[in-house]
């Protein structure tokens, strides 16, 4: 079965993403929030960014006009009930994700798959949550959606081999490149990243180098598209924070343990871009400035 109608829910940074490249790809799509408000918030950045791409000329209008026709923005999750997959983007809280997905199973076919784009909590632990711990699997895609070309399509011990092919292929289709992996927190990319962004952190907190001549050895010295530390602010320094956790508690390992400074700056409201502040002020967002930490 080909996966054709998708619902998401969540329109924040990660389900705009997503729901915007599901349309993009050909998809009807029906993206939920909880509130007009949020729910404006995230179909304004879809505008934003299809725009992006009609101005560099990797999207033609008339594409963007037929992507806008296939997206519907709602508040009402019963609104996604003929969907074939819906993919949940919400706050990554289990409590949360436990009452959507006993709605979502009342209100979906017994067909529709369900995909959590958890990037730390457990995909097995949720599907469990549902009669159709068969059907459900992780999607875990990338920030900025809709430029990163990853998708970790995740597995659990439950998943139909069959659905497990068809979430591969619908993340082929929505242009992404997929990597399987199974139920193992942190999956491959923050198993691997997590303890490198805490990594630099350590590196600063014990005067190694400044904030800038950390993100530059990484950018100039590697060829990565950002360094640690702006990738930190980029990511959210609360996330980066809660993630580590969970995988401290997983494994039980030092590497992931989150150094004293980040759970300072997350105590201080220091969480990156989105706060304005995080190892750089971004008062002046076209000039971010490295912080001088006291
Ligand atoms: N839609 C469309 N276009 C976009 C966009 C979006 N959402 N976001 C940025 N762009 C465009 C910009 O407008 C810009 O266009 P221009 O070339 O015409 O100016 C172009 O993309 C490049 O952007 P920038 O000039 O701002 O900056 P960069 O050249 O550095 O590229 C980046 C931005 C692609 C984000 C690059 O810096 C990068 O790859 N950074 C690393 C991101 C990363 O590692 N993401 C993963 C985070 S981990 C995660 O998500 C997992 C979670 O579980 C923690």
């Amino acid at each position: 079965m080909a996966i054709e109608k998708v619902g998401v829910v969540g329109c924040g940074l990660m389900g705009s993403g997503i729901a915007q490249i599901a349309a993009q790809a050909g998809c009807t799509v029906h993206v939920r929030e909880v509130s007009e408000e949020r729910l404006n918030k995230g179909l304004q950045s879809i505008e934003k960014s299809l725009s992006k791409f009609v101005e560099k000329g990797t999207m033609s209008a008339s594409d963007r006009d037929a992507t806008r026709s296939r997206l519907h923005g709602t508040t009402k999750l019963e609104d996604l009930k003929d969907c074939d997959l819906v993919v949940e983007a919400i706050i990554e809280q289990l409590p949360e994700k436990k009452e959507l997905y006993a709605s979502l199973d009342k209100i979906c076919p017994k067909h529709t798959i369900f995909a959590s784009n958890t990037s730390s909590l457990s995909i097995t632990e949720m599907a469990f949550l549902t009669a159709r711990p068969d059907r459900f699997i992780g999607l875990h895609f990338f920030n900025p959606v809709p430029l990163m070309k990853l998708v970790e399509v995740i597995r659990t011990i439950a998943t139909d081999p069959k659905v497990y092919e068809e979430a591969v292929a619908f993340a082929a289709k929505v242009g992404k490149v997929p990597v399987q992996t199974s139920d193992r927190t942190g999956f491959i990319v923050n198993r691997l990243l997590v303890p490198y962004l805490l990594d630099a952190v350590r590196v600063l907190e014990g005067g190694v180098a400044s904030i800038e001549d950390i993100d530059n050895s990484m950018k100039l010295g590697c060829g990565y598209p950002m360094g640690p530390l702006t990738l930190l602010d980029f990511v959210g320094l609360d996330t980066t924070y809660y993630i580590a956790n969970i995988m401290f508690d997983e494994f039980k390992e030092q590497r992931f343990a989150p150094p004293p400074l980040l759970k300072r700056m997350v105590l201080a409201g220091w969480n990156g871009r989105k706060a304005g502040r995080g190892f750089y002020d971004y008062s002046d967002a076209s000039k971010p400035r490295a912080i001088q930490l006291g």
